[in-house]
């Protein structure tokens, strides 16, 4: 996920085109640029890092023009460096080109150029784009033309802008990747979401998939192919603040709510199996799986290894503050992995180096391209989840499940048990659960309750773990997680009528978890049951039910964990939490 801004106009474009990339700086912040066209042609100016770097180089030279494009990136293709970071051009310089999205077809199109000549700097998949401008401008069409004619050559998905040496307009179309017009007094801005130029103005055009826009200080056109098309000029009613956060309240609402674009993403990338991020070397001779990790990585990569053993792959999992204490036996066919969404954690990193001493060979599962841990490990898998800025995680503990399946699958083999997990419905049956949840009225029904218990059983283990992670994360109260056989052994003892038990129950070993549920009511408890609703004694038994869609049970525990994301979110929300940055949490915790 990136964000593009573009804005022509009569004033100097600059100012906005900072603010407007500030404002977008949620969809990607590890580099940003900005290009201007003006009397001497195109001037660029980027730079790694987030956006006040670009601001304070960019104000320093106090450029001024009346067109310009900007970027703020979150890598997928290449490392997040200067080179890399956008607006990239052509080789003369003449265009300059920023992009959201992906162009599959890059390397066949990078292959092509280069053998008319063409020089790329950078590692992006971008940087096909102004080549192939520039490749149909030589043939004598016109701007337009040659923008149209590169557009026909792409697939993938994309939202890109142009700027031209010598126009004062700026191109831009979308396929695939968002895209709206905005228009205000004296300039019009084209953007990945109307956040970028609120300030500006409210007055919006949204563009569909296959729209291309020119547009100059004297208006704009909207085509599709050959014919022009008109849109209805919508106003928004949100406010430039809220709107940062897309019209959510919190980062974390609006995470939530992405997980269903999130699996999809990753579902396109990886769910053929292909695993294309890996090295064919990363996966030869793997006989045996370590995970390491912390916190909510920790509980994907136990999720992971339940689907890892139904598989056929032995597979261990290990917090990696307590796996760096110290050095373990590695066999050959050991591969270590670590997951991190950041892939910036302290106590991971130092579990990767306590691995690579040992011998052990080493794999990221991050989300962040260029980070620590994709650096040190010997490969890196990308969950894709698009940034994340809520310090608590929600739809990459959903990533990393789904992409450590995928893995297992591909590991597995054709011929091992068990048969892959079909993720298919799972963007849909999320959806379902948020267009449905009653999440809300039942954290309004037991708030203020003394303790809130979350148990389960099979996957539906590491779902209470991470499901109380989040309830005392961001609530402040007193939450804690269980394998639900342990109950007996000790927790039980907390348990009182004052108590709320969530019991997690995903179509595996539901009878002992009733059993475990009774041992609760028991005591007093009200329990809780997430449920696809299909056992009818768990719907006779429960206190209370919050529905998750049908599905297989390694997909269940994913359905569950949403329904959970969403109550803590709703006990915290009602107690007035600071939800986004809860009190002594950072979101990439950078020490031991
Ligand atoms: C909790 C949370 C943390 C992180 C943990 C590891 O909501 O976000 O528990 O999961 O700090 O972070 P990463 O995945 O970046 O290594």
């Amino acid at each position: 996920m990136c964000g593009i801004i573009a804005r022509v106009g009569t004033e100097n474009a600059v100012p906005s085109l900072l603010k407007g990339l500030s404002n977008l700086e949620y969809r990607g912040y590890d580099s940003a640029g900005i290009a201007l066209s003006n009397g001497h042609g195109i001037e660029v100016f980027k730079r790694e890092g987030g956006i006040d770097r670009l601001v304070d180089h960019v104000t320093q030279l106090e450029p001024s023009t009346d067109v310009g494009i900007g970027h703020t990136r979150w890598s997928t293709h290449g490392p997040p460096t200067d080179v890399n970071a956008h607006p990239h051009t052509d080789c003369t310089g003449s265009l300059a080109v920023v992009h959201n999205g992906i162009i599959e077809n890059h390397d066949a199109l990078r292959s092509r150029l280069e053998a008319a000549g063409h020089e790329f700097r950078s590692d992006t998949d971008t940087e096909v784009v102004p080549h192939l401008i520039e490749e149909h401008l030589s043939t004598g069409r016109s701007t337009t033309e040659a923008f149209h004619a590169a557009l026909a050559e792409l697939s993938g998905s994309y939202a890109i802008a142009m700027i031209h040496e010598g126009e004062t307009a700026i191109y831009a179309a979308r396929n695939g990747s968002p895209m709206v017009l905005g228009i205000a007094d004296g300039a019009l801005f084209v953007a990945s979401d109307v956040p970028a130029f609120l300030e500006f103005t409210d007055r919006v055009v949204y563009l569909e998939d296959g729209h291309a826009v020119r547009a100059t200080p004297d208006g704009y056109t909207i085509t599709e192919g050959d014919e022009v098309v008109h849109r209805p000029v919508r106003t928004v009613d949100w406010t430039a603040e809220a709107a940062e956060k897309g019209g959510y309240d919190h980062y974390m609402i609006k995470e939530i709510h992405e997980q269903p674009t999130a699996i999809r993403q990753i579902l396109e990338c990886h769910g053929s199996g292909e695993l294309t991020d890996l090295d064919p070397g990363t996966l030869e001779g793997v006989e045996e799986v370590q995970f390491v990790a912390c916190g909510t990585s920790y509980h994907a990569a136990l999720y992971g290894s339940y689907v890892f053993a139904e598989r056929g792959i032995p597979a261990s999992t290990h917090l990696a503050s307590e796996y760096a204490t110290h050095e373990r036996p590695v066999g050959e066919g050991m591969l270590v992995v670590a997951v991190t969404q950041s892939g910036e954690t302290a106590d991971t990193l130092a579990a990767i180096e306590t691995a690579q001493r040992a011998g052990a060979r080493t794999l990221a599962v991050t989300n962040v391209v260029g980070s620590s841990a994709s650096r040190v490990c010997d490969d890196a898998l990308y969950i894709r989840a698009g940034p994340e800025i809520g310090v608590a995680a929600t739809k990459t503990f959903s990533s990393q499940v789904v992409a450590l399946s995928l893995f297992a699958d591909r590991l597995a083999g054709e011929d091992s048990p068990g048969g892959p997990v079909a993720f298919d419905s799972l963007p849909w049956g999320i959806q379902r659960i948020l267009d449905t949840s009653r999440s809300r009225d039942v954290a309004e029904r037991y708030r203020g309750r003394d303790a809130f218990f979350f148990i389960g059983r099979g996957v539906g283990y590491p779902v209470a773990l991470e499901g109380a992670l989040k309830f005392k994360e961001i609530s402040y109260e007193h939450a804690e997680g269980f394998a639900a056989g342990e109950l007996k052994h000790g927790p039980l003892a907390l348990v009182t009528p004052a108590s709320v038990v969530f019991a997690v129950f995903t179509g595996r070993d539901d009878e002992k978890l009733l059993g475990n549920v009774r041992e609760a009511q028991t005591r007093g408890a009200t329990v809780v049951a997430i449920t696809d609703g299909t056992n009818e004694e768990v719907l006779r038994q429960a206190d209370d039910v919050l529905f998750v869609p049908e599905s297989e049970p390694a997909v269940a525990g994913l359905l569950a964990n949403v329904q959970l994301q969403l109550i803590s979110y709703h006990a915290a929300a009602l107690l007035g939490r600071p939800i986004d940055k809860p009190r002594n949490l950072a979101k990439s915790v950078t020490v031991e």
